[in-house]
């Protein structure tokens, strides 16, 4: 197997005469010893630069989907760059208002928002509520009426009938979907209708979000043309196009850039008549390349004639997707990264149990040894926000790197974090 593939690392990822790995200006195998394993790097140039891409494309339409990675220093990098900042609970509207995210600049989703969560988004003046359901419409407008806050400008989710070609826990745009409006059984029309009557709202636009980690962009444009002659009837001045796009996990796996999933979506629009401005939420786009994980090798197991097993001091608490979804990742050594893996290996984490897997199908040097830094590249989206304290371990920290400093922006839990919440 061939050494990692540059186009899985940061884009300030570089690789000195002895193959050691630095993102950022920092060293990953000092990062390592330095601040400890496992931790989540991020490459904070690769999130600007991602952002930077969607805001140059849709200028104030630019909208980050803080679920795919959210802390305080993502939440004011995100508004910092000019891009609004998409909440799908109470819990993240808490973190960017802590992080000086204005109400404005904060777009609230949610298939399931409570009285609560919605009296905070109305309090604040969040700049858009994303209505999901005939309850929230009810929800909104007895506590408008009830002067709990501002009329919210309000945008109705649709559910356009598409099937996108990705994970089947991550389609949305299915008419089977617990989300948004059914366009075919004119469950939208009346929504539209409803919000459009009502006292306690105003509809500005339309959403539509089909899933997750999406490769082919006719998918987008589908559900764009699908959704045409809704859009144009009610001629409303916005459309939310969702997120979505896909990004390379391993070798062999290709992406389109956020600047060519712009331009199709745009073309897309265009030539279905759509002139309404147009918003887009992406999140793995923005985050998952930019993140790398860190671990240290504690055991080498070798089964003759079966595999070898590598376990690390992380797995499915830091990272659940290979364990939910099934997705693969790469692995790699910073202190070798352009050598050639030629050691098939699984890596296995240190849950008491035989599904937590880090990589299945692993290709390392083979002179990997007890000790060494082991790294996954693409885990800065849906890891850290997806962790937990299965098995009661600590969640690790979250730690940005540029211009040769590291700036840890959520420190590693301790042990007594653990008994935090005990009575
Ligand atoms: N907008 C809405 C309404 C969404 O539901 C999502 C993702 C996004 C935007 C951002 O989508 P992205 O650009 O990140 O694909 N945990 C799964 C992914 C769940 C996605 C949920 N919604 C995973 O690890 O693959």
């Amino acid at each position: 197997m061939t050494p990692l593939p540059p186009h899985l690392l940061p884009h300030t990822a570089e690789v000195g005469p002895t193959g050691r790995l630095s993102v950022g200006g920092c060293d990953l195998v000092e990062l390592a010893d330095t601040f400890g394993t496992p931790a989540y790097l991020y490459d904070e140039d690769h999130l600007r630069s991602q952002c930077r891409q969607v805001v140059a494309a849709f200028g104030t339409g630019a909208t980050y989907a803080g679920k795919a990675f959210l802390c305080k220093a993502m939440a004011a990098l995100v508004h910092e760059e000019g891009l609004m900042l998409d909440v799908a609970t109470g819990g993240e509207l808490h973190v960017a208002l802590a992080a000086g995210v204005p109400g404005s600049s904060i777009i609230m989703h949610g298939n399931n928002k409570s009285e609560e969560e919605l009296t905070r988004a109305l309090q604040v003046g969040v700049g858009r509520i994303v209505v999901d359901s005939h309850d929230e419409i009810d929800r909104i407008e007895a506590l408008v009426a009830a002067g709990v806050g501002p009329v919210p400008q309000v945008l109705i989710r649709v559910t356009p009938g598409i099937e996108a070609h990705t994970h089947e826990y991550v389609m949305t745009g299915q008419d089977d979907s617990k989300f948004g409006f059914g366009l075919a059984s004119g469950s939208a029309a009346e929504a539209a209708r409803r919000a459009i009557e009502s006292s306690g709202m105003e509809l500005v636009g339309l959403h539509v979000h089909i899933g997750s980690n999406i490769f082919l962009l006719a998918s987008f444009a589908k559900a764009i043309e699908r959704i045409a002659p809704f859009v144009r009837k009610l001629d409303l001045p916005e459309l939310s196009l969702g997120g979505g796009l896909g990004v390379a996990y391993v070798a062999g796996e290709e992406s389109a850039s956020i600047a060519q999933w712009a331009g199709v979506l745009t073309k897309a629009c265009a030539e279905a008549g759509i002139t309404a401005r147009l918003y887009v939420e992406p999140g793995r786009a923005i985050a998952a390349t930019a993140g790398i994980t860190v671990y240290r090798v504690g055991t080498i197991k070798e089964l003759p004639g079966i595999r070898t097993y590598v376990s690390v001091d992380g797995g499915m608490s830091d990272n659940p997707r290979p364990v939910l979804y099934g997705s693969g990742y790469e692995a790699f050594l910073p202190r070798a990264t352009d050598s050639t893996r030629s050691l098939p290996v699984t890596v296995v984490g240190k849950h008491c149990e035989s599904g937590d897997l880090v990589v299945r199908e692993a290709w390392v040097p083979d002179d990997l040894a007890i000790g060494d830094v082991l790294a996954t590249p693409v885990t800065g989206a849906y890891g850290h926000v997806m962790a937990s304290n299965y098995n009661k371990v600590p969640r690790p920290p979250v730690i940005f790197l540029r211009d040769g400093e590291a700036r840890v922006v959520v420190r590693r839990e301790t042990y007594d974090d653990l008994l935090a919440l005990d009575w």
